[in-house]
């Protein structure tokens, strides 16, 4: 399969007063023609900072690309001028955002809207775009999309907010949609018609999709490859049927743990009641990581190695890519990062509060990015 997508060494960091938040860190993934990889992983992984990176739209400052590739067919995205990517998103690459509300301008027209991408990047004149934008509503499933495209986004319900952002996304025939958890605030009935939308979408337009989702159920029936991210990195990536039959990181086998099972006996032999397998703690800090692997302060088979050194991505089987020491011994090598002016900034800062502690707060060893580059 072509790579339409190739993400290599991604970093997009916060720069705030006294610290850096490594939101993401060094990731990596490709997306093929026509192929969905699903992303998931715990709140705060750096999910929606990844997507809004390949849009280049990470809120600048604080945010900031720091190092990275993201070739779009054959043409590195990073390396592009402003104008220049104007063109290419809601063009080649669009989104469906986390949060339609925070997503739609609330002074224009849905019609509008659709049509403003229309005419951004066709040659379409102002009534044909309208035109078109109902049918793009009609398609994604609104009733009366003549009279819909004159309402405004507080007139519409939550499913219907989405739909009229995946008209928006849709509406350039992008060659890459990436999609931030857009059926999370949706009822199943509405979730299963987006799904097959954009199913749709993939089969008629080869459209290759990136979606972000909680709900490992929709990624088992919805996705062909998985990435499993844990703070800020890639943890685990393989088909959906491997991920499924054959996790591999402690990571992903605690979140395929931690799913309910319909027929699961809820109560113990000794009759008290069973709860839910949960990964115990919770994701470290983004400002310091722990020193050697991010995930070993949760994780049941933690070694000595692991709190030394962290490991490095390797492909442990065909396609079935792996961080984790009981599978390799590749330590990782972290690539010298340029933190910049506002990099100087924050370590000027954090010299003149030198006093503060620099550890975490149960006193282990961290690692912080400033100290390491
Ligand atoms: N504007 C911002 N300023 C500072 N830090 C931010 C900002 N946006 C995100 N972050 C931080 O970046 C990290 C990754 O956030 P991100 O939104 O990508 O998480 P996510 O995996 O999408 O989570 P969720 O599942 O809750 O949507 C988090 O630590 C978050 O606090
Ligand atoms: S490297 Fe060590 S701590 Fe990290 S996931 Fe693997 S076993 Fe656990
Ligand atoms: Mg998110």
């Amino acid at each position: 399969m072509d790579n339409v997508l190739e993400v290599k060494d991604l970093a997009t960091y916060f720069f705030m007063h006294d610290y850096i938040i490594r939101a993401v860190d060094g990731v990596d993934f490709t997306l093929g023609r026509g192929e969905t990889l699903g992303i998931v992983g715990e709140s705060g992984c750096g999910k929606s900072i990844t997507s809004m990176s390949m849009m280049r739209l990470v809120p600048d400052p604080p945010g900031r690309i720091i190092s990275g590739e993201i070739s779009l067919k054959g043409r590195d995205i990073l390396k592009i001028s402003d104008d220049e990517m104007r063109k290419v998103r809601g063009n080649e690459i669009s989104m469906i955002f986390q949060e339609p509300m925070t997503s739609l301008n609330p002074v224009f027209t849905i019609g509008f809207q659709i049509s403003e991408v229309l005419r951004l990047h066709r040659d379409i004149g102002k009534q044909d775009a309208i035109t078109e934008a109902a049918r793009l509503l009609r398609m994604v499933g609104m009733s009366d999309p003549e009279e819909r495209v004159n309402e405004y986004p507080f007139q519409l319900s939550g499913g219907l907010r989405q739909r009229a952002m995946i008209a928006i996304a849709m509406a350039c025939e992008p060659t890459v949609m990436i999609a931030d958890e857009p059926t999370t605030a949706l009822d199943v009935t509405i979730q299963a018609q987006i799904l097959r939308l954009m199913r749709q979408l993939k089969e008629t337009k080869d459209t290759s999709i990136a979606f972000i989702t909680h709900d490992l159920a929709v990624i088992a029936s919805f996705t062909d490859r998985v990435m499993v991210m844990y703070a800020g990195v890639a943890v685990e990536t393989s088909t959906v049927h491997e991920i499924f039959k054959n996790p591999l990181h402690p990571y992903t086998q605690g979140l395929l743990g931690s799913v309910p099972v319909l027929g699961d006996r809820k109560v113990n032999a000794d009759g008290s009641r069973k709860l839910l397998n949960a990964i115990p703690g919770s994701l470290p800090d983004a400002r310091r990581f722990p020193r050697g692997c991010r995930f070993a302060p949760r994780c049941p088979k933690a070694m000595k190695k692991c709190w030394e050194a962290e490991p490095a991505t390797v492909e442990v089987a065909p396609g079935h890519q792996v961080r984790c020491f009981l599978h390799h011994d590749e330590v990782r090598v972290i690539s010298k990062r340029d933190l910049g002016a506002a990099g100087k900034r924050v370590l000027k800062n954090q010299q003149k509060n030198s006093g503060k502690k620099k550890s975490s707060a149960d006193g282990s060893k961290t690692d912080t990015p400033t100290a390491r580059n």
